[in-house]
């Protein structure tokens, strides 16, 4: 499983991509407007930043509802990437969002349709050509269903009818979420900075420093 960080702020993207493990990079309208920056903005600067990724997902805007518009605002999204091939336009999960991702993908635009919360929505926007789909694991969590059922059953549904689409396990909230959906097949977790710091933790790796450290500091020196 591969590892995007979800989020619009560029420290927390410069943060994980020093790292190494950041393959993509997930964007969406709420974590762009907590930003306080221009849309067209953040995201040319994102792709500046993560040159080397393989997807950084720009989602269209609200105000865009029907296909026609979806796929004015992409155009001009692509514009940014100056021909480039890692934007990947993000959709939303409905008949427009579905349109505009087959007419994007026979144009050869990586896209993600995203807000995902079924099965059968994960298989249609499949059959609409999408690069990625997007779960939503804690939403679900939320209202008391199970998120990572839910990428466990459409990992099984792509691979029985042999879909191409990636799945993007999204609104992951912790680090087991994580371990969880890798298991259950997911190509990608897209997680915040504090969970990829999390994951990267565990009290007895810190004991174990420390102690190395103290019994170094006791060993002689020659
Ligand atoms: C995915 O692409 C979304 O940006 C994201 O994971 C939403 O997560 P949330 O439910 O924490 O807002």
């Amino acid at each position: 499983m591969k590892f995007f960080i979800d989020t619009a702020n560029v420290e927390d993207i410069k943060k994980a991509y020093k790292i190494g493990v950041l393959s993509g990079v997930t964007t969406n309208p709420s974590l762009v407007a907590k930003e306080g920056v221009k849309f067209e903005d953040r995201i040319a600067e994102i792709l500046q930043i993560v040159p080397e990724v393989e997807s950084v997902s720009a989602e269209v805007t609200p105000d865009a509802v029907t296909a026609e518009e979806m796929i004015a605002q992409a155009q001009e999204l692509i514009k940014i990437n100056d021909g480039d091939k890692n934007i990947t336009i993000k959709l939303p999960m409905t008949l427009a969002g579905l349109e505009a991702c087959r007419y994007l993908t026979k144009l050869g635009v990586k896209t993600n349709v995203t807000l995902i919360f079924t099965v059968n929505q994960a298989l249609l926007a499949a059959r609409a050509g999408a690069t990625y789909v997007s779960p939503f694991l804690g939403r679900l969590d939320d209202i008391s269903e199970d998120g990572v059922q839910l990428v466990t059953k459409i990992a099984e549904l792509f691979r029985v009818h042999n879909l191409d689409a990636q799945i993007i396990a999204a609104s992951v909230r912790h680090p087991d979420h994580v371990t969880r959906v890798a298991l259950a097949g997911a190509h990608i977790a897209t997680i915040p900075f504090s969970v990829i710091e999390q994951i990267s933790k565990h009290p007895l790796t810190d004991q174990g420093i420390d102690k190395f450290a103290g019994d170094w500091a006791k060993a002689p020196k020659f």
